[in-house]
């Protein structure tokens, strides 16, 4: 067995995967709400059988390590390393060594490096003494610079690069890659110079990167700047801090988002410590399944500017549909959180504790938008709201919504109603423009599936089998893909009573496999008992009977026409006879 498959069999996907999703039994499987995609109802499936996974939303599946890629944004040979640490297997040098994985774990290291020199330059050396100074001065003690291992990069030209390359042997392209420094000539010179060095952690605890800012605020430069895009270092799909407070924000199961480095910090200190930085843009999607992970509620906290206004209201529709309960913090005085909480640290603690949905908030908002005692200002007002509403998932805090704007407003609810709809539908033919057709399976696709998954699934499929071609055996064409799945498990009973539905499927051919393997993970309904799966399965067969017995006669009469047409007598009785004895094989009842 080869070490990608001797790991598979040590970690158990049903036990694996219980630390990400909640997983309940459903027959034979399991059943959770997907990771990838937005739903309310379980379509994600997992069979302890096969050891494998597909959701029949998004039509994603695998085994454990195709859902570690698509969870983690990985490759294989990370996760495959990953795996091999947790099962305690030692990987031998094997192809997967080579190639981007490993690449991304030099990078990781080089970043890790450089965190260490400079936290070493800010907190040993001469050359970060005024960095220090600065950090104190802004309220940091030696502590918290080591527990966000805060660094100083030195403004001389290219001394990290020198280190990376000349001491620690790495190359100069890799020192490039990693956007720690860039080429001049046939030297390179540092990225960051004389700034203050956050360290961009994953939730991994992989260094992804760094922000920079400078000491002197009116130098003329940027305040900030950050690793460029590298091959681990993607804007908008990390946290600054969460490799710091992921335990707390677990542990409070909800999170503070904030705009910066020093918000993060600042709450830290005061013992606020379920706290993340977006880092002055706008939320992604990305980061909201990153951090729903951990919190089922967001509390935003970004600057009273309409910069931190405009974030969250865009902010808002990603964490929505993530099903995502979000809040909102308003600071007594206006200030980001680092400044509110010098200013008037309990007073920010307040806030915190009286968070308010961000409906709420933004429809306190909409009301300062416009004077409600006319015509022109009442306007304003709806117009800055009901998009708001118009995004609401749910229909009471909608309607919640709608009489209280009616009332404010002052005018009937049926107006207010008449004009939200006038948005939807406006919205509903830009969109429908853009929408590709649905492209849809017919009916006989559709019943095919179910009733192989109630064969795979039932608790005898041998039974369950012979029961349904009963109905069906003389009828089904050979080359259908699911009847050759029916004709390898006669044989297989010829051999064998029992039925496991792994063994079964590493003897299928490959290219039965995938409608096989779907088969078994299918959601079935829930029937209260034996008899009632059996009529199912009865009922499916015979529909799906008479469909093919549909189709035959149909090209049976079309045939009966042409030869009536060209006066071709002789086979025309048979065929005639042919027809009604298909007509006579219909089953007779509901259908
Ligand atoms: N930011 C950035 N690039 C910039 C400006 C800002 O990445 N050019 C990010 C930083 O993470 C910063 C956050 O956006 O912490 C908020 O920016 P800003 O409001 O300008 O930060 P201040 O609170 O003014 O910064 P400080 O407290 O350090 O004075
Ligand atoms: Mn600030």
């Amino acid at each position: 067995m080869d070490q990608v498959a001797q790991i598979r069999e040590r970690i158990d996907i049903i036990s694996y995967l219980s630390e990400f999703l909640t997983l309940k039994k459903a027959g034979r499987n399991f059943k959770a709400v997907c990771p990838f995609h937005n739903e309310k109802s379980p379509s994600f499936m997992v069979s302890p059988e096969r050891q494998m996974w597909h959701c029949f939303g998004c039509n994603k599946g695998g085994d454990i390590y195709s859902f570690l890629m698509e969870y983690e944004h990985i490759e294989f040979p990370e996760a495959l390393r990953l795996f091999a640490k947790r099962a305690g297997i030692e990987l031998v040098q094997s192809k997967y060594d080579a190639g981007i994985s490993s690449k991304k774990e030099r990078l990781y290291g080089l970043n890790k490096l450089a965190l260490e020199y400079y936290h070493y330059i800010l907190t040993k050396h001469e050359v970060g003494k005024n960095a220090l100074t600065y950090l104190t001065k802004r309220g940091l003690s030696d502590k918290i610079i080591e527990t966000f291992q805060l660094g100083f990069s030195p403004s001389r030209g290219n001394s990290l690069a020198r280190y990376l390359v000349d001491k620690k042997k790495y190359t100069r392209d890799e020192v490039i890659e990693a956007g720690l420094a860039y080429p001049a000539g046939r030297d390179l010179v540092d990225f960051f110079k004389g700034r203050v060095m956050f360290p961009l952690i994953d939730h991994r605890d992989n260094v992804v990167g760094f922000s920079g800012r400078i000491l002197d605020d009116n130098k003329e430069t940027s305040k900030y700047i950050n690793t460029r895009e590298t091959l681990i270092y993607h804007k908008g799909e990390h946290f600054y801090g969460l490799s710091v407070t992921k335990d707390a924000i677990r542990k409070a199961g909800s999170v503070i988002l904030v705009e910066g480095e020093f918000d993060v910090i600042s709450c830290f200190k005061e013992g606020i410590s379920h706290v993340v930085a977006v880092k002055g843009t706008a939320l992604t999607e990305m980061q909201v399944s990153l951090i729903s992970r951990y919190a089922q509620k967001i509390t935003m906290c970004f600057d009273g500017d309409r910069a931190g206004q405009d974030a969250m209201k865009r902010s808002l529709p990603i964490i929505e549909k993530k099903g995502i309960q979000a809040t909102v913090i308003t600071p007594p005085d206006g200030k980001d959180p680092d400044e509110a909480l010098k200013v008037n640290p309990t007073g920010f603690k307040i806030a915190v504790k009286k968070d308010v949905s961000v409906y709420d908030y933004l429809y306190e908002q909409a009301l300062k938008s416009g004077d409600t005692e006319t015509a022109e200002g009442k306007k304003m007002v709806a117009d800055s709201f009901l998009p708001i509403i118009q995004s609401m998932t749910n229909e009471i805090i909608k309607e919640h919504y709608l009489r209280k704007l009616s009332t404010a407003l002052g005018t009937t609810y049926e107006s207010i109603v008449k004009e939200l709809l006038r948005i939807v539908k406006k919205e509903l033919t830009s969109k429908i423009k853009v929408q590709e057709p649905e492209q849809r399976r017919n009916r006989e696709e559709v019943l095919e599936e179910y009733l192989t998954s109630l064969i795979l699934q039932a608790s005898s499929p041998q039974a369950t089998l012979k029961e349904a071609l009963s109905e069906l055996s003389e009828i089904i064409s050979r080359e259908k893909a699911y009847q050759k799945i029916f004709d390898h498990m006669l044989a297989h009973f010829e051999k064998e009573p029992t039925f496991d539905g792994n063994t079964f499927g590493m003897n299928l051919p490959t290219e039965l496999l995938p409608i096989y393997n779907t088969s078994l993970l299918f959601p079935l309904p829930l029937f209260s008992d034996e008899s009632k799966y059996n009529a199912e399965v009865k009922k499916v067969a015979q529909e799906l009977k008479s469909l093919y017995l549909k189709e035959k006669m149909k090209t049976l009469s079309e045939k009966i026409e042409k030869l009536e047409k060209d006066g071709q007598r002789d086979h025309l009785e048979e065929l005639q006879k042919e027809y009604s004895q298909l007509m006579a094989r219909m089953p007779k009842k509901g259908l």
